[in-house]
């Protein structure tokens, strides 16, 4: 094939569209912030269509989802790393509800282009999932991470990726977290939303906390849920690949294809510190007191166990 005949790699497409990335405003859908793009596709987002076996891995954004793609593909592959380095997560795992600027293209694109069974990652909240995931009955894995250490790592998200709103000050930030005004909306109605129907619905609900603990136990969990059976040395295998250390290096993982202009590593690498408890070095006592109490009144309806130390 002439070399001009191959299709464009994700990596050039965001290349091409990066003079017209920019952080782009937030409009609501059903009280949600969701990024213009996804707003003005929202109808062709919530009529999409999934087939019974596809998997979709939920979560509110920088809780653990490339971490959890990169397992369950992983899982998926018999844990084979060169087939799970076939091209980049978002490639791999195309991202619903997301909509850039031509000719990156949008998850709703990619997965037109794949055949079931799939696997789908959304940050969507439970109420705003396509409709067609519950009448087929589709698996959900969903991953929580403890709200401080989630916000920790949002902020450094938002300061790097330039197509998030600018996030301001530290401190103000802490307030856009509280009041549920960042991209996809409030931590507090995300995880709830999630815990709440994890029986009816079958959802596997995971912790960051967990995983980070014992890796090996929680992807068990996954491959149980999976109904799949992988031997032990396969098993040890995926741990290590899913170290934070292995996954920081690896380029189909880490985010690192995309261009500085788009995702600015020189404020803060994607793959970051991957910690539990990072929190303490970021909240003042001042903050981290007037944020407890504020937890303590949005969570006062559900007991969901997150640890903000292991
Ligand atoms: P930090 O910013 O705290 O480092 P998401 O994929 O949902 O955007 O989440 C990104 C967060 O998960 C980042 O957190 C990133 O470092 C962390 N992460 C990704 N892979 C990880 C791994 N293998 N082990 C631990 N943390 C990981």
């Amino acid at each position: 094939m002439d070399k001009k005949e191959e299709p464009m790699s994700y990596s050039e497409a965001i290349s091409k569209a990066a003079s017209a990335i920019y952080r782009f405003p937030l409009i609501e859908v059903q009280g949600v912030p969701l990024m213009n793009w996804i707003t003005n596709s929202w109808s062709l987002i919530s009529a999409f269509q999934p087939d019974p076996s596809d998997l979709l891995i939920a979560t509110y954004p920088k809780a653990g989802t490339t971490w959890t793609q990169e397992i369950v593909d992983l899982l998926l592959h018999d844990g084979d790393a060169e087939v799970c380095k076939r091209a980049p997560t978002a490639v791999r795992i195309p991202f619903l509800e997301i909509q850039s600027p031509p000719p990156i293209p949008s998850g709703l694109d990619l997965l037109k282009t794949m055949k079931p069974p799939r696997v789908i990652k959304t940050h969507l909240p439970i109420q705003l999932v396509p409709k067609g995931f519950w009448e087929n009955k589709c698996k959900v894995i969903y991953v929580a991470r403890n709200a401080k250490d989630n916000l920790v790592s949002y902020y450094y998200f938002d300061r790097m990726n330039q197509t998030q709103p600018e996030p301001g000050p530290w401190d103000q930030y802490i307030h856009k977290f509280m009041r549920g005004k960042l991209p996809w909306g409030s931590w507090y109605d995300h995880v709830k939303g999630y815990w709440r129907e994890k029986e009816n619905r079958n959802i596997l609900y995971l912790f960051f906390e967990d995983i980070k603990e014992n890796p090996r136990r929680e992807i068990l969990r996954i491959m149980h849920y999976l109904d799949l059976s992988l031997p032990d040395d396969i098993i040890n295998k995926i741990v290590q690949l899913t170290s934070f250390e292995v996954m920081k290096d690896n380029p189909m993982v880490n985010y690192t294809f995309i261009p500085n202009t788009v995702f600015d590593s020189s404020i803060s690498p994607f793959m970051r510190k991957g910690e539990v408890g990072d929190w303490i070095i970021h909240f003042t006592p001042a903050q981290s007191k007037m944020f407890d109490e504020d937890y303590t009144r949005q969570m006062a309806d559900v007991d969901i166990p997150f640890r903000t130390s292991i």
